[in-house]
């Protein structure tokens, strides 16, 4: 049987690592951002959503094999590559190394604001075992108090504005890596079209926590039980 060298096993994590950012976990940003936005909406459509996804067929095994093991996965490679790598903004003083710094700056950021914002929403949901319409009371409840101070509100700006830069920058190096944008105009073109997807994201997200900041409705269960 064929085994890899450590330049091809390498190649391979690299390809992995840059694919999962994309596929699933890119995908869940933009879903993830846009349900929430709904809170501008109304608080009822942002509860139905909520109740939607609560009442999920085989919820937690979908959340563990599509969120939270690529999640693992991509962190713990990212954080090899930024371990195993040496950033050279200061000898190559140009716009794409400050972003490629950026790139794993806000990487790290965005792991610590994950652990945060985990450990305050479906942990406590699962440990207080709040299921089905019991989870968006409970959840929005939590978010309501959660945005009620200036220190919860920048975790959340800081945390959405790493995490669509994150997304939006990465969509770049993903499409260059995996060879479907060649050529210096097309790379040009899809700089200032992924840009616009992040400002887009960036937007949604800011304007979630503004709705609740300002108008922290609390909801009672849409079906008692
Ligand atoms: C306005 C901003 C945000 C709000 C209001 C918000 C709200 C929520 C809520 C309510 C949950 C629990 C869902 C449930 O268990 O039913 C959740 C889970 C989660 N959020 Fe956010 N979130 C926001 C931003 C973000 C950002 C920027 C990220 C990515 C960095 C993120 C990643 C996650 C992940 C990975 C989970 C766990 C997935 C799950 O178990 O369904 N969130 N969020």
């Amino acid at each position: 049987m064929a085994t890899l060298s450590k330049d091809q096993a390498h190649f391979l994590l690299l390809k992995i690592h840059s694919l999962t950012g994309i596929v699933p976990i890119g995908v869940f940003l933009v879903f993830h951002l846009a349900i929430n936005s709904l809170r501008t909406v109304g608080p009822l459509q942002y509860q139905l959503s909520i109740d939607f996804i609560n009442n999920l067929p085989f919820l937690f095994g979908i959340e563990v094999l599509f969120i939270y093991i690529p999640l693992l996965i991509h962190s713990l490679m990212g954080f090899y590559v930024v371990f195993s790598g040496k950033p050279n903004v200061l000898r190559y003083p140009y716009a794409r190394n400050w972003l490629y710094t950026l790139q794993r700056l806000t990487g790290g950021v965005v792991f610590v604001f994950l652990v945060y914002h985990m450990g305050t929403t479906v942990v406590p949901k699962i440990m207080e075992g709040k299921t089905l319409f019991a989870a968006a009371p409970f959840l929005i409840d939590i978010l309501n108090q959660e945005f009620q101070t200036w220190t919860g509100r920048i975790i959340y700006l800081v945390g959405i504005f790493s995490a669509t830069f994150h997304f939006s920058n990465g969509l770049w190096a993903f499409c260059i890596s995996w060879g479907i944008i060649i050529g210096q105009t097309a790379q040009r073109n899809a700089g200032v079209l992924f840009t616009l997807v992040g400002i887009v994201l960036t937007l949604l997200g800011f304007a979630t926590v503004m709705e609740f900041s300002f108008h922290p409705i609390p909801v009672t269960p849409t079906v008692e039980g």
